[in-house]
């Protein structure tokens, strides 16, 4: 996720810079840079680790008091110096860091390069630099509001200009920004560690607020220009605890940003009932027309979002899809041609079998397309196409937010293979699209109220082994419940179809082993009941995720998780969240490391 850090007082400012860079570190990049005022503005810039920056500021430190500094996590363009923030205008007067996407920038930089604007960079935030140029008559804080009015999507951002040496402006919308007050000097950050070396008197800026930061102090506004008076409040925590933003592990943090995961995938990809895939998808309408049979490829909870894709772009889209480990892929001489679409999907991008089975179906003739949320790994770069999921960077080894991003990503594609094949009307497209949107609010609701989970966790967590049940989309929920049990707790856990269990699971039940079971609303529901009650016969525990306002299941669970209404294919995203707790408390509890659990890696790049 990219960080911003941002100095005015009476200090030099790159060291401040610098160390407020290295503690946004946590959070991943590709690149960095900072600015720094000193009559004209000083741009520099690195790929790679905030090392690379260091050295190029040991053979050229700009003296000064004012600058801007950021690590980028590419979302738009490759990992590059040239993509690095900070970003500059056409006349070096301005130059601007952003955290977030402009969903408007491709149009935006076609208005301004026909006004005779360069731009220097593939990145949506360039387009902010030369619109403050266009827009500045004097003023940084008009020529910001003005261009804040232009720009559609979320930002957290911090302008400096070499006409205003005095002061920083910023402002935020749906990416947070936070003001550290110091005595005679001012910090601007996305994140509170980043300041914390500095100061512990802070103040948030809300959505929809922008400020003027000086040396001297901060004047915060509305977007609409009501001026806006907020008291600092003092920062206790210490700098590993405000890294997780006050959780207690990187995990639970991700496990809480799934909202925004979601959120921030969808975005954009929705325009006047239409579905959107960027230009980087490639994916043009006669080759969608043309196939005729879908591999999904992926491991582990890649895997189980290849699982859901095959439900939703079965019943959508009405292709054929085939979902493989990629590991077995690989090696399997599965039968493809040119009319074989193959999806891989992998968080990290860089996965050996994932990639591997790429390169294979490509010689073989098919058109490869890859889900990730890496931008240019290696995955994404050998691919034909790639949705990207927008999840920001996972730092606990368990895949959670990247998950139900990536299942975002796969409702984005299965619509769009829907609208071009014409196999979804226009009305039932737009109710889905309606529902998507509603998903990350409901996702909040539910990340509310976990204690019942907690108590679960209590009951159950020295239990050896555990069974996931699920029917449909219910499967892959329950399949990846059982990953994050076994993978965090070390419990041993299996997900299965429910109608599967009587031909030998059945066989392990008894009062020890507690049945988890996805019974969210959908229409082999009274099947998944019948499946517990022959649970309940075995003298089992069940432990059922069903739908809110579902009053019927109380009468067969002994424990229920209600997750909050939405239509049987997409409700594989709220179902998964009361698992993913569940497997962490049980961690918890049993003292494991959830963030770095034995034996595993984040990025598998060996076979
Ligand atoms: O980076 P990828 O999505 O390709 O990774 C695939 C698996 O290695 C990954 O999902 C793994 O199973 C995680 N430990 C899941 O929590």
């Amino acid at each position: 996720m990219c960080g911003i850090v941002g100095y005015i007082g009476k200090q030099d400012t790159v060291p401040i810079l610098v160390d407020g860079l290295k503690r946004l570190e946590y959070r991943g990049y590709d690149s960095a840079g900072i600015a720094v005022l000193n009559g004209e503005i000083s741009v520099i810039r690195r790929l790679g680790k905030l090392k690379e920056l260091e050295s190029a500021l040991l053979e050229s430190t700009p003296a000064g008091f004012v600058g801007i500094g950021h690590t980028r996590w590419a979302t738009h363009g490759k990992p590059s110096e040239e993509n690095a923030h900070p970003h500059t205008d056409c006349t070096g007067g301005f130059a601007v860091v952003h955290n977030g996407i402009i969903e408007n920038y491709s149009s935006l930089r076609e208005e301004l390069q026909a006004k005779g604007h360069t731009f220097d960079s593939e990145t949506d935030t360039e387009t902010i630099a030369h619109l403050v140029e266009e827009n500045y008559k004097g003023d940084l804080l008009d020529a910001v509001k003005a261009t804040i009015k232009q720009l559609k999507g979320s930002f957290a951002m911090a302008i400096i200009s070499k006409h205003e040496p005095d002061r920083i402006i910023a402002a935020r919308k749906d990416s947070p920004l936070v003001l550290g007050i110091g005595d005679g000097e001012n910090f601007i950050a996305s994140d509170i560690p980043a300041i914390l070396g500095s100061t512990r008197e802070v103040i948030f800026l809300n959505n929809d607020e922008l400020v003027e930061v000086t040396g001297d102090g901060v004047n915060i506004f509305t977007f609409n220009d009501v001026a806006v008076d907020r008291d600092s409040f003092t920062v206790h925590w210490d700098f590993e605890a405000a890294e997780k933003r006050g959780y207690e592990d990187f995990m639970l943090k991700e496990i809480h940003e799934q909202p925004v995961a979601v959120k921030e995938t969808i975005r954009s990809r929705f325009q006047k009932g239409k579905v959107v895939l960027e230009t980087s998808s490639n994916l043009t309408d006669d080759m969608v027309k043309a196939i005729s049979k879908i591999f999904i490829v992926a491991c582990g909870t890649s895997y189980h979002a290849g699982l859901v894709g095959k439900n939703v772009i079965e019943n959508w889209a009405r292709i054929p899809v085939e979902v493989d480990v990629a590991s077995e892929f690989r090696y399997r001489n599965p039968i493809i041609n040119e009319s074989t679409l193959v999806v891989a999907i992998s968080q990290s991008g860089e996965t050996a079998d994932t990639l591997a089975s790429l390169r294979g179906a490509k010689a073989d003739g098919a058109k490869v397309f890859a889900i990730s949320n890496v931008v240019g790994s290696s995955i994404t770069r050998e691919a034909d196409g790639t949705v990207y999921t927008h999840a920001g960077p996972e730092i606990g080894v368990a895949a959670t937010k990247t998950l139900v991003s990536q299942m975002a990503a796969i409702y984005v594609l299965s619509l769009y293979l829907a609208q071009v094949r014409g196999t979804l009307a226009q009305n039932e497209i737009n109710n889905i699209i309606a529902e998507l949107n509603e998903l990350p609010e409901k996702m909040n609701e539910l990340l509310k109220d976990i204690n019942g989970i907690k108590s679960c966790a209590m009951e159950f967590s020295d239990c050896k082994s555990f069974l996931f049940l699920g029917r449909g989309i219910g499967v892959p929920v329950a399949m990846e419940g059982a990953l994050k049990l076994k993978e965090i707790s070390y419990i041993h856990a299996e997900g299965y179809a429910a109608g599967e269990m009587k031909h030998g699971p059945i066989a392990l039940l008894e009062r020890s082993v507690p049945v988890v079971v996805v019974a969210t609303e959908g229409h082999t529901y009274e099947k998944v009941i019948s499946n517990i009650q022959e649970v309940k016969a075995r003298d089992a525990q069940v432990v059922a995720v069903a739908t809110e306002g579902d009053k019927e299941i109380k009468n067969h669970a002994d424990y229920v998780f209600y997750v909050p209404r939405t239509s049987e294919l997409l409700s594989a995203i709220p179902a998964v969240v009361p698992l993913q707790l569940l497997a962490y408390y049980i961690a918890k509890i049993r003292g494991c490391n959830v963030d770095q659990p034995r034996n595993l890696a984040k990025s598998v790049t060996v076979e």
